[in-house]
């Protein structure tokens, strides 16, 4: 993932553009680069690392240019160096290009512009769309917008790009196939902003316009902003007005984005638990529940696909479905699924779930299955999506913007609605008895109280990290509902803390990856479910019994599991099925 920023108007670009980069670094933060435009000349700076780093190496005078274009890199073809840090020029140096997506066919096309003459300064396969663009504008009268589409339709894969061009400098030309963009309009047209998603542009204007793929537009100030498909046929688009207050969407008193999103669980899970569930009556409300809840119950089974900590959530909603509606549910990876020739039936639900919904992976895999006849249902908490555009049916995470680049709050939303769902999927398929589906509901009325307390315990557990700061591996073990959590947990300390973690089930340790365990590989156990408990104190036992560390996540007032411990972090008491939503405060946390 990349993030790109624009911006054409009136104002300087350049605070614009450093500022969206920011708010943008969930999307990648290896390498940044801006390109400033005026007066037939470009003024591009790149560096490798972070945007404070970018900030540090550009001289600090005044930058008056009203255009640009930057973006911020997690890098996939070339290296995270300033050499392959985007903007990119063309061979001439005519023209730059930020792109977030992946060529696939940029080998045969590098080779077909290096024979023609044209040069190469990077190992990305964005300089082959830069270079394309300037060879098509050579080819006789031909504008700068025609020689992107040209260029554009001979590429494979998946972009969100901005293009600037010295020949025509009073436009600024974007394009999406597969990759999310947003377009801010200023008044009346005057100026433009652009960027992967709403989160840079809400500052200026809440007036935005979704490209879908293969659209192109061309921004020009004080003109309407006219879409068109690559083959220059126009195309008809919607000016959206989103609600989004510029609060959500800075750090305020945290010093970082994870941690503010990490602290906002009680209200994001208050308002996603009860906007599907009623505050004091048990009945829980999904949009088109009555012909969702049929078709779920006629379903022979549910496909859940996702990526990476949805993926996790898509795990526990197997069990929770399981348990409780007693429905059969696979779980994929999307980004294997989309590329395997999967077996998907018309009488199918295949359930997205995707805090972003617009995941490529997922996205694909989405519309592989509706093609395919499926059904399909997007857990999505960015509304008006992609994925929560397309699929049949919606279910959004009340969980707000989600900038840090690791997914914490929206995994426990989703968690939230897929423990509601089950609840009303046992109830409707009349397997869940009406005491055990009160009880649910109760508990998870009481969740956000229970994080709240569970984040209390933020200094205590900031302490027992530091006694880990250099260790390099570590085991994550979990049983149940608690596999998928240990799976988030080091997923996280791989993700935030850049050491290696390994999720397993409990159960599979004697398999293997015992032989690992000694004094120097901590193991960290999820041992709240009261269902394993006998057996997760015996998996405790084994890693003792090899002098391994134990960090372990127990409920209060736990006695056994503790006492084996070297570590203990505890949380409220909940029931099995709501664990993983109280266990994540701690894994996240550490
Ligand atoms: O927006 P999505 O939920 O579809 O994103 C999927 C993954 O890329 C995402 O969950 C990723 O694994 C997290 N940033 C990890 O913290």
């Amino acid at each position: 993932m990349c993030g790109i920023v624009g911006y054409i108007g009136q104002r300087k670009a350049y605070p614009i553009l450093i500022e969206g980069l920011k708010r943008l670094e969930y999307r990648g933060y290896d390498s940044a680069g801006i390109a400033l435009l005026a007066e037939n000349a470009f003024e591009v700076h790149k560096e490798a690392g972070k945007v404070a780093d970018l900030e540090n190496i550009i001289p600090q005078k005044e930058h008056l240019q009203t255009i640009g274009i930057a973006h911020t890199r997690w890098a996939t073809h070339g290296q995270p160096t300033s050499k392959n840090a985007h903007p990119h020029y063309s061979t001439s140096k005519d023209i730059v290009v930020v792109h977030n997506g992946i060529i696939e066919n940029f080998m045969p096309l590098k080779r077909s512009l290096i024979e023609q003459g044209y040069t190469f300064q990077s190992d990305t396969d964005t300089e082959v769309i830069v270079n394309l663009i300037e060879k098509e504008s050579k080819k006789g009268q031909v504008s700068f917008e025609e020689s992107v589409n040209k260029a554009l339709q001979q590429l494979h894969g998946a972009y969100a790009l901005a293009v600037l061009s010295k020949k025509e400098p009073e436009k600024l030309i974007v394009a999406r196939k597969g990759s999310p963009l947003a377009i801010g309009l200023g008044k009346e047209y005057s100026e433009f902003f652009v960027a992967s998603d709403a989160i840079p542009i809400v500052e200026y204007t809440q007036d935005l316009i979704y490209l879908n793929d293969n659209e192109v537009a061309v921004l020009e100030r004080g003109k309407k902003v006219e879409v068109k498909d690559i083959y220059g046929k126009s195309k008809m688009y919607k000016v959206k007005h989103i609600e989004l207050d510029n609060n959500m969407v800075t750090k305020g008193e945290y010093e970082h984005f994870m941690l503010k999103e990490i602290f906002e669980q009680p209200d994001t899970l208050s308002n996603t638990i009860f906007s599907h569930l009623s505050e004091k009556e048990d009945t829980i409300y999904f949009e088109g529940l009555d012909e969702l809840k049929k078709q779920l119950s006629e379903a022979k089974r549910i496909l859940i696909i996702a990526c990476g900590t949805s993926w996790h959530s898509g795990l526990i909603g197997e069990y929770l479905i399981e348990e409780l509606a007693r429905v059969p549910v696979e779980v994929e990876y999307a980004s294997e699924f989309r590329y395997r020739n999967p077996i998907v039936r018309k009488d199918d639900i295949v359930l997205a779930i995707s805090q972003s919904g617009e995941t490529a992976d997922t996205l694909a895999a989405m519309r592989y299955s509706k093609a395919q006849g499926a059904t399909t249902f997007a857990i999505c908490n960015v509304y008006g999506s992609s994925m929560a555009r397309e699929a049949d049916f919606v279910a959004y995470t009340y969980a707000g913007v989600e900038i840090g680049v690791a997914s914490t709050k929206a995994f426990t939303a989703q968690v939230a609605v897929l423990s509601l769902l089950a609840i009303a999927m046992g109830q409707e398929n009349d397997v869940l008895d009406v005491k055990t589906a009160k009880k649910l509901m109760k508990e998870l009325r009481e969740i956000p109280k229970l994080v709240a307390k569970t984040l209390e315990k933020d200094t205590e557990i900031e302490q027992l990290a530091k006694d880990f700061l250099d260790v390099t591996s570590f085991l994550y073990l979990g049983r149940g509902v608690n596999f998928p959590l240990a799976l988030e947990g080091a997923l996280k300390l791989k993700e935030i803390s850049y050491i290696h973690a390994e999720g397993y089930p409990a159960a599979e340790m004697k398999h293997g990856p015992i032989a690992m365990i000694d004094e120097k590989l901590p193991t960290l156990i999820v041992g709240t479910n009261e269902a394993f408990y006998e057996k997760i104190v015996s998996n405790a036992q084994e890693v003792k019994a090899r002098k391994g560390t134990i960090i372990s996540i127990v409920n209060e007032g736990d006695k056994q599991l503790s006492e084996l411990s070297d570590y203990v972090m505890t949380v409220p008491k909940v029931a099995d099925e709501l664990q993983p939503i109280v266990g994540a405060i701690p894994l996240h946390l550490f």
